[in-house]
């Protein structure tokens, strides 16, 4: 097994230490910014080293590979640093908003032989192939309208996702599911898009809706949100009937709806919908798995360069066109 090392003592770290029993059998060292900090946290884990900085956490020798749960904006300096290092990396989502960035890092990662990865657990979910396969099958005809939403409340003020230094903002945090939702059952590249959005805590967009236009006439929705109730949803309209993931995102309860419309003389929908019922592993561990076989050769990761760079290409134009939208609006007089 890869030794893992921990970039920070961030929360959203007990997904992946839950992944092994002992936690230690798979990381084995913890970075933090403060020492106390990381000696206590790694005693809690049970993890069996301790640095009082993400650089000596780099220059542990008994580490392969780093996952970096940094606030959004530092994502790419430490993910460089730890590959210039000579660690492979996971790296959490989004990588970055700026496809330029995660370009450069994928160079550094590509020039040294290592494997970096974007960290999007719910790809690794079985449901989705599961719901691209019967896409492809043609289970709804042909596919004309996507929709993906993503929201909950955020009462913290003090939470990481409210700072605009720290690349905060409910579209980086809880909307890039939704971009990565739609391009994965669109099965391509967004060519434009539109925006709006409603900005709150330190700057940061609370709420934003957009739509974007795929090939072949998919048109698509995406809203997100800090300030409204929480959802979580992704659905696929066809000419013959909708596909929609009842637990898109996290995936504990995963169910396909489909309802299928009648034949071409009678398109409505008759009965109750089809609910498909699929596994629900741990797809953290699917995530780790899907990386520590990368790294052994065996095959490319399952978010690689291609899909981290068109990923930050859409949120960056998904916030070009929404700051175009308050600069320029078509205003109804
Ligand atoms: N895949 C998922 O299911 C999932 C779920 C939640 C979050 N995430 C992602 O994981 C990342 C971390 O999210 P989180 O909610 O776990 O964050 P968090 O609990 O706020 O932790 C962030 C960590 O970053 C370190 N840090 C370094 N500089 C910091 C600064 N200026 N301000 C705050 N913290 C700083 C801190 O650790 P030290 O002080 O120990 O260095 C802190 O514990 C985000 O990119 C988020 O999008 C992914």
């Amino acid at each position: 097994m890869l030794r893992w090392g921990l970039v920070s003592t961030a929360n959203i770290n007990d997904a992946v230490l839950g992944t092994t029993n002992p936690p230690a059998d798979r990381f084995v060292a913890v970075g933090s910014r403060d020492l106390v900090r990381a000696q206590a946290y790694a005693q809690d884990k049970g993890i069996p080293r301790a640095h009082g900085s993400y650089e000596d956490l780099f220059a542990d020798p008994d580490v392969d590979a780093v996952y970096v749960s940094l606030p959004n904006g530092m994502h790419t300096e430490w993910a460089i640093k730890a590959l210039e290092a000579g660690k492979h990396v996971l790296c959490e989502k989004p990588f970055d908003r700026d496809p330029a960035a995660v370009a450069r890092a994928f160079d550094v990662a590509e020039a040294r032989g290592l494997v970096l990865a974007e960290a999007f657990m719910w790809r690794h979910h079985p449901q989705v192939d599961r719901a691209v396969q019967l896409l492809a099958d043609g289970a709804i005809g042909n596919v004309r309208l996507l929709k993906a939403s993503f929201s909950f409340v955020l009462d913290d003020p003090a939470n990481v996702r409210l700072f605009r230094g720290l690349d905060g903002g409910s579209l980086m945090d809880v909307g890039c599911y939704c971009v990565s939702g739609l391009r994965t059952l669109a099965g391509a590249e967004p060519m434009r898009v539109q925006a709006e959005r409603v900005d709150g805590g330190d700057g940061v967009d609370v709420r934003l809706v957009a739509t974007l236009r795929f090939p072949g006439d998919v048109v698509a929705t995406l809203d997100c949100g800090f300030d409204i109730a929480p959802r979580a949803e992704l659905e696929a309209i066809g000419d013959g009937g909708t596909l929609k993931l009842l637990d898109p995102w996290h995936g504990t309860d995963p169910v396909i709806e489909l309802r299928r419309a009648g034949g071409p003389e009678d398109r409505k929908f008759e009965g109750e919908p089809e609910r498909i019922r699929v596994d629900a592993p741990d797809k953290y561990l699917l995530e780790l798995e899907d990386f520590e076989a990368a790294v052994r050769g065996e095959r490319p990761p399952r978010i690689g360069r291609d899909d981290a760079v068109a990923q930050a290409t859409t949120i960056a134009a998904l916030y070009r066109a929404a700051d175009h939208a308050a600069s320029t609006p078509e205003s109804i007089p």
